[in-house]
């Protein structure tokens, strides 16, 4: 059986981060693929000499060449200049939307058949860039946000109550930002529903800090949060490629579902051997919708923006 072949556009923080978990996790061979001279091939080596402590012999590339990442079955996206504090991730528009637009014409060419996981910032406008750009259908392209930001929010009850973090499941939806909208009625601890392990403002304050994951690393570390985000990345590139029918929140081409006309957003979906192979549709109750709505309205006017630059 040939192997699957993984391209990770950028080899900074999340890339490095993301091919390095797909080696342990031995999902296939992997191209790392960036602009500075010497990183991602760099990276690669010292990847590959990781290989023999532990234990995975897929081929790890380096190069500045796309015609290596031909034929790629997952093209990760997180070729972008990243936020610094002070910024948020709306500032960082212009100059990666020139970026995305680049690396998925290159996608396109390179690896008609791929999947297409998008990482940089603004995500979900990001997301819709890639898709505009490379012209993939709806199923094959897609944002890593929700995997993130759950992940972030189960920790944080797992913490909070001191259980396993693998006990903990949520779901959120809306774009990647502030306005992101986490659902306490679909999380639960074991089945258990977190209203009744918690009060209700101890649950406002983990939502509040849940919002503010990102901004809470960029101000400790002075850069943007890689561990967690390359393994949400990775964690969805596993999902197609074991075909796991994985349901997670991620940011999908929503038309009819949540009346949302076509644009990229996070909802839960089930992930698998097709890409995005279903798009579950939750009966939001009257607050849930409208803060989904207004996320929703604030990716559209971030999608008008990229219109004008693509
Ligand atoms: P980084 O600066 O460490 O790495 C980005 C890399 O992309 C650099 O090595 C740069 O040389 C490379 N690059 C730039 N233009 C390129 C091109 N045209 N082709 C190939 N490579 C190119 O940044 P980091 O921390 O890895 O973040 C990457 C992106 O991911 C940022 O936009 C950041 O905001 C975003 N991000 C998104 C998250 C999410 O939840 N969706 C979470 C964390 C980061
Ligand atoms: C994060 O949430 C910056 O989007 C990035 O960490």
């Amino acid at each position: 059986m040939a192997r699957s072949k993984i391209t990770v556009v950028g080899a900074g923080n999340v890339g490095a981060t993301a091919a390095h978990i797909a080696a342990a996790r031995r999902l296939g061979d992997i191209v790392l693929v960036d602009i500075v001279d010497g990183l991602a091939q760099g990276k690669a080596l010292d990847l590959s000499a990781a290989g023999p402590v532990l234990a995975y012999d897929c081929q790890i590339t380096g190069t500045q060449d796309w015609a290596k990442t031909a034929d790629s079955d997952i093209v990760i996206i997180t070729s972008g200049l990243p936020r610094k504090p002070g910024m948020s991730r709306d500032d960082l528009l212009t100059k990666n939307v020139a970026i995305v637009k680049d690396v998925s014409e290159k996608t396109a060419k390179y690896s008609p058949d791929s999947f297409i996981i998008v990482v940089c910032n603004p995500l979900d406008a990001m997301t819709y860039t890639a898709a505009k750009v490379s012209g993939f259908a709806d199923n094959k392209v897609m944002g890593m946000a929700g995997a993130l930001d759950c992940a972030r929010f189960n920790y944080f009850i797992a913490d909070e109550l001191g259980v396993s973090v693998e006990d903990v499941h949520s779901i959120l939806m809306g774009g990647h930002g502030d306005d992101m909208v986490p659902l306490q009625r679909f999380t639960s601890v074991s089945g258990i529903p977190i209203t009744e392990l918690l009060d209700e403002d101890t649950i406002a304050g983990l939502i509040e800090r849940t919002r503010n994951g990102g901004i809470e690393i960029v101000n400790l570390l002075g850069c943007s949060a890689y561990y967690a985000p390359a393994a949400g990345a990775i964690k969805m590139a596993e999902a197609i490629l074991k075909d796991k029918k994985t349901v997670l929140s991620c940011c999908a081409c929503c038309d009819s579902e949540y009346d949302a006309g076509g644009y990229f957003v996070g909802v839960p979906v089930i992930l698998g051997k097709n890409g995005v192979e279903k798009i579950i549709e939750l009966d939001l109750n009257n607050d849930e919708k409208t803060a989904f709505e207004k996320s929703l309205a604030h990716i559209k006017q971030l999608a008008a923006k990229v219109n004008k630059l693509i």
